[in-house]
């Protein structure tokens, strides 16, 4: 099994993938800020797991060199501290919201540029050459061809995108620099529910700019109604078409992908993580609708600034690669996005 470090852990996607891990024997060093998400979260996560002492948590933020260096000297094994290599790193831990990256680059730039420099430099320093890092389709902006294959041009429209492709770039000449570097970019569709347990999921901060949380919220009663950003788009309902991904199997490429990188020569894998099947605004508010048993109110009004008429992945090179497909289809995503919602009306601040 491996000593992983798992930056941004207690976040949405961090969390289900590191329970996926733990759950796969793996040992954990979480390292999160808590900027957006809670440490509640990898509680819960260690409680599901039954891993009290296979995860350390450590309080710290990417950007400060000490604070990664005190996560890579510090591994907590059967109750006492001796120093520990990490084998690989898993990289959440970043700023993810495109609004708000065209009103605050400069963060988007420090926290997912040079937060993800800083982490390397660290890595490097302690000989971990291998990472998985979590990268997004945001930065193939518009789509000239749906599906996306990864080799579609890198054409990002936001800072957001901007400071994943730059990232991307990055890692692209580690591998390139013949030092043993084993590195994975996965490029995200849209992960949305949770576990079914509905002890974890999706908490955004403030009002949420993703389309699944706010009709969780709208269905939890924290939210009028669901604005819908548009229904004059050229598809077959008006409304925008995306790659929805539940997060499970979101978390189940990640293990897959660390344990090939693992087992294999020094490489670089660049994957979409995508289901490859398109689905729009009103069927995704049709289905959860189904999944509560409550409607869910909404008013269509403009397209927001940036979005696409439609976007979904062409994820074929995951499963041949590495075997990987999702396995999850929209109902169990709304029905394990609500059992999360339903029993956590107000995220982990209940
Ligand atoms: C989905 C659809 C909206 C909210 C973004 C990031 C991407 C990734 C996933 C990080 C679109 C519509 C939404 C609402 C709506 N995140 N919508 N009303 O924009 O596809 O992707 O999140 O990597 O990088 O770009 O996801 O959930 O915001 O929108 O009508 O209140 O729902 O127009 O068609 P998106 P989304």
């Amino acid at each position: 099994m491996a000593n992983l470090l798992i930056t941004g852990g207690a976040g949405f996607i961090g969390s289900h993938t590191c329970l996926v891990f733990l759950e796969a024997g793996h040992e954990l060093i979480v390292i999160d800020n808590f900027i957006n998400s809670s440490p509640e979260a990898i509680k819960r996560v260690v409680q599901l797991a039954d891993a009290h002492h296979r995860l350390t948590l450590v309080e710290g933020d990417i950007c400060v060199e000490a604070d990664v260096e005190k996560a890579f000297t510090s591994f907590r094994r059967k109750n006492f501290l001796f120093h520990s290599s990490i084998d690989a790193v898993i990289h959440f831990a970043g700023l993810k919201a495109v609004g708000e990256s065209r009103t605050n680059p400069l963060d988007y730039w420090g926290v997912n540029v040079n937060g993800s420099y800083t982490l390397l430099k660290v890595m490097a320093a302690h000989g971990c050459r291998t990472i998985v890092f979590s990268s997004s389709a945001t930065l193939y902006g518009y789509p000239q061809r749906v599906p996306i294959p990864e080799d579609a041009p890198i054409a990002p429209i936001n800072p957001y995108g901007q400071s994943k492709a730059a990232v991307e770039q990055l890692l692209a000449d580690l591998a390139a620099s013949e030092t043993g570097w084993r590195i994975a970019r996965l490029r995200y569709f849209n992960p949305v529910g949770a576990h079914p347990s509905g002890m974890i999921g999706e908490d955004p901060c403030g009002i949420p700019n993703n389309l699944f949380p706010f009709i969780s919220q709208v269905a939890a009663g924290r939210r009028i109604n669901l604005k819908v950003f548009g229904n004059d788009w050229p598809t077959f309902d008006g409304t925008a078409i995306r790659d929805y991904i539940h997060v499970l199997d979101l978390a189940a490429g990640h293990l897959i992908t660390l344990e090939t990188l693992l087992s294999e020569k020094p490489q670089m894998l660049t994957l979409n993580l995508g289901s490859g099947v398109g689905l729009s605004v009103l069927e995704v508010v049709a289905e959860f609708e189904a999944v509560c048993g409550q409607p869910i109110p909404y008013e269509i009004v403009t397209r927001r600034f940036g979005d696409a008429a439609k976007t979904v992945a062409d994820s074929s090179l995951a499963e041949t690669r590495i075997g990987w497909r999702t396995t999850r289809n929209l109902t169990e995503m709304c029905r394990d996005g609500w059992a999360w919602q339903s029993a956590n009306p107000y995220g982990y601040a209940n």
